[in-house]
């Protein structure tokens, strides 16, 4: 697998909401429309390709959060998450292109089917955990049909639709790309043949390239090509000294008592492979949380799902990566905390050493003439480098 492309990196709408430290009210941020602007507004100028924007009971309804953020934007592209049985696959497609249509076509969906039985109770989906995707099976025979077509008929076991109609079509043909994660055996099977790119949470690369090869097998003997994106946290700094003291930071408020919790709730409400593989990496202790070479899974003893940060500077986080694009990772779906801050240093930090041309102005800076930013004052900020 070549490793010559750049990275596709994608950055994180923090829904749930935000903050500085895990487990602590101190200088938390907590879900705020004007906040997501000015990250979607960062990331669409520092160079991110796109947005991941969650769904569960936690987070804001992400097809509003991205609709309400298209406009902001101008080449950013909304990874929403769609949880099948939560609306029927006919609202879901006519929501989805309306929304590709408001963004002109930057709408990439996530299939997210839940892996908390307890959470889907509330939203009226009781389907045990291999059903959930038979299930969604039948959903996504509907939705593509109607977004690719325009009408569709299903006399499934689970979705009924009776010359069901999409009047506006998608701007993208045939129909905004499918993402998926789920580690389930049942989950790879459901995705193999469907999913144009296969997600998996930041496991370390060995665990990762076993899954790769699964995925890629599973989707071959369907006939179908599949590519492969990673979702993890990222704590960058200019040395690996400061970038680990920074990891420490983030849980130096994280009581013993809320780890403990955090961990018998994901053990009691979560049904979920993905989840049960990110909580074996750590088991709930925090004296072992560099599971692999800089990859620390200290978020995920609060977090669930995407629970491992990589930790270094630049230079070694870019050596991390290249492992996983060996494996054959393409995209990177990557966030850190707090959201707005990390995802300036990610792109000034650590794209220019994976060849993303992160935040290129949009005006010239300069009568080409080399500068160099002076701190501002009288005669003009910007000086011009002696003998350059
Ligand atoms: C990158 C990524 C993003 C995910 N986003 C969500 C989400 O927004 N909401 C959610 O309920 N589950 C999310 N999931 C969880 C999975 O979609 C899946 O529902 C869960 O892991 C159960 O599947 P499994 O048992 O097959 O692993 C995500 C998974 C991955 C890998």
């Amino acid at each position: 697998m070549s490793s010559k492309q750049p990275l596709d990196f994608l950055w994180f709408i923090p829904t749930p909401g935000d903050g500085s430290y895990l487990g602590s009210n101190e200088q938390n941020r907590p879900a705020d429309h004007r906040y997501f602007r000015e990250i979607a507004t960062a990331a669409d100028r520092l160079g991110y390709s796109g947005v991941l924007i969650p769904t569960s009971i936690a987070c804001e309804e992400p097809f509003l959060v991205a609709a309400a953020l298209a406009p902001f934007t101008e080449k950013l592209k909304f990874l929403v998450a769609v949880r099948p049985g939560t609306a029927s696959p006919a609202y879901y497609a006519r929501i989805a292109a309306t929304l590709d249509r408001i963004s002109n076509g930057r709408l990439l969906l996530n299939i997210v089917v839940g892996g908390s039985a307890q959470e889907l109770a509330g939203d009226g989906i009781f389907l045990a955990h291999d059903e959930r995707y038979d299930h969604a099976d039948e959903f996504f025979q509907v939705f593509n049909k109607l977004l690719e077509t325009g009408e569709a008929n299903l006399d499934g076991k689970y979705i009924k639709a009776i010359d069901a109609k999409l009047g506006y079509p998608p701007v993208q043909s045939p129909r905004p790309p499918l993402y998926f994660g789920g580690s389930s055996d049942a989950g790879i099977d459901f995705s193999a043949g469907l999913a144009d790119k296969y997600l998996t949470w930041g496991e370390p690369p060995a665990q990762v390239a076993e899954k790769v090869a699964k995925v890629r097998k599973a989707a071959a003997d369907k006939g179908k090509d599949v590519s492969f994106g990673i979702r993890l946290h990222f704590i960058v700094r200019e040395t690996d000294e400061e970038a680990w003291e920074a990891a420490d930071s983030l849980i130096s408020k994280l009581s013993d008592e809320t780890i403990a919790q955090a961990q018998e709730n994901f053990t009691k409400n979560s049904d979920s492979v993905g989840q049960s593989r990110m909580a074996a990496l750590h088991g709930g202790r925090r004296d072992k949380l560099e599971v692999s070479p800089n990859l620390w899974a200290g978020i995920g003893l609060v977090r669930s799902g995407a629970g491992t940060a990589l930790v270094g500077s630049p230079k070694t986080v870019a050596a991390r990566l290249k492992e996983y694009q060996d494996i054959g990772i393409d995209t990177v779906i990557a966030s850190g905390y707090p959201h707005l801050e990390e995802a300036y240093r990610v792109s000034e930090l650590l794209f220019p050493e994976l060849g993303i041309t992160g935040a290129v102005p949009s005006a010239r800076p300069s009568f080409n003439q080399p500068q160099v930013f002076g701190g501002g004052g009288h005669g003009g900020n910007l000086r011009v480098v002696a003998g350059s």
